[in-house]
């Protein structure tokens, strides 16, 4: 087939307020070129604060999730330009990673088919993942002559154990969706025909949640890693404070029907959005 159009590269649709969003290179088993980088970035941008959007899934169109970055479109092409082109390149991928680490809303990212090298960035920048079974996850680097950049290494060095990392990122060998998920690289592993399922009841559960404690958490629990426990404690105390001014009413409805009207339990479940006081 020819070159894709840089607006085909990525591939969407939203349902039921969950925003299904492909990597759709399928030809080129979803590698990340500096057109569907670009795309990538306009497409999350138009996404994000969309009211009819309370979930983001990111998935692979074909047998792959992402073959990470394009060897000849990323890394050839831009090198024989010269280090201007590199360096634009490398904007383009980080911007939509950084833009997904810190999107306002929760993210999963489905794992159905390759995962590789620098589509580690986009696997981080999930905050939960699912992958098949049989799902092939590889920092494949070292095989090709290179360190895992990009910041695959530090994805490596923050999920896994260090022998983990050590072992995945110098020997080049590939692990099924089953041992990334014993090894924390994703939630869970499924069988493929299971997944698509698993991601929807995930996503459903989180559009129940207050959406205001949903963003406040995430940006907390990707905060807070850095952190000495005193500058944790602080941090949150503030986050949650500025939460109660953004949106002081959920917590305080919720408090109602535990407390008052005895309607749900916070250990078993979340409260009724849909009820206001
Ligand atoms: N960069 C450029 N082209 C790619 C990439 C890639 N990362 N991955 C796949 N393609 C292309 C192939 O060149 C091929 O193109 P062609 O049809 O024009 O010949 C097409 O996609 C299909 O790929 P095949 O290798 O034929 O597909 P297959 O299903 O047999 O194998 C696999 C899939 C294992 C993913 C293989 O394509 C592969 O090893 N890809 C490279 C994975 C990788 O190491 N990525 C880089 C990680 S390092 C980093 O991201 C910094």
């Amino acid at each position: 087939m020819s070159d894709r159009l840089e607006e085909d590269t990525v591939s969407f649709r939203v349902e039921n307020r969950i925003a299904w969003v492909y990597f759709n290179r399928p030809e080129k088993r979803n590698c990340m070129s500096p057109k569907l980088n670009r795309q990538m970035l306009r497409t999350i941008e138009e996404l994000e604060f969309r009211d009819d959007v309370g979930v983001l899934i990111l998935a692979g169109e074909g047998s792959a999730w992402s073959a990470g970055m394009d060897l000849k479109e990323y890394f050839r092409e831009n090198e024989h330009k010269g280090i201007g082109a590199v360096r634009q390149a490398q904007r383009e991928a980080y911007s939509w990673w950084e833009r997904l680490r810190w999107f306002e809303k929760p993210t999963i990212a489905m794992i159905n088919g390759w995962c590789f090298g620098g589509a580690y960035g986009p696997l981080f920048a999930c905050d939960l993942a699912f992958a098949a079974q049989d799902a092939q996850f590889g920092l494949s680097e070292i095989n090709w002559g290179i360190l895992p950049g990009g910041g695959a290494s530090k994805v490596a060095a923050e999920l896994l154990s260090f022998r983990h990392a050590m072992y995945h990122a110098m020997m080049g060998e590939n692990l099924t969706g089953t041992q990334a998920a014993e090894w924390g690289l994703v939630n869970e592993a499924l069988p493929a025909d299971k997944l698509e399922a698993r991601v929807l009841e995930v996503a459903n559960v989180l559009l129940a949640k207050n959406p205001t404690a949903l963003r406040s958490t995430k940006f907390a629990v990707r905060r807070v890693r850095e952190m000495t426990y005193d500058n944790a404690e602080d941090y949150l105390i503030r986050a949650q404070e500025s939460a109660n001014s953004f949106d002081g009413e959920g917590r305080k409805e919720a408090t109602r029907q535990f407390i008052d009207e005895k309607a749900f339990k916070p250990g078993l479940g979340a409260y009724d959005l849909s009820k206001k006081s």
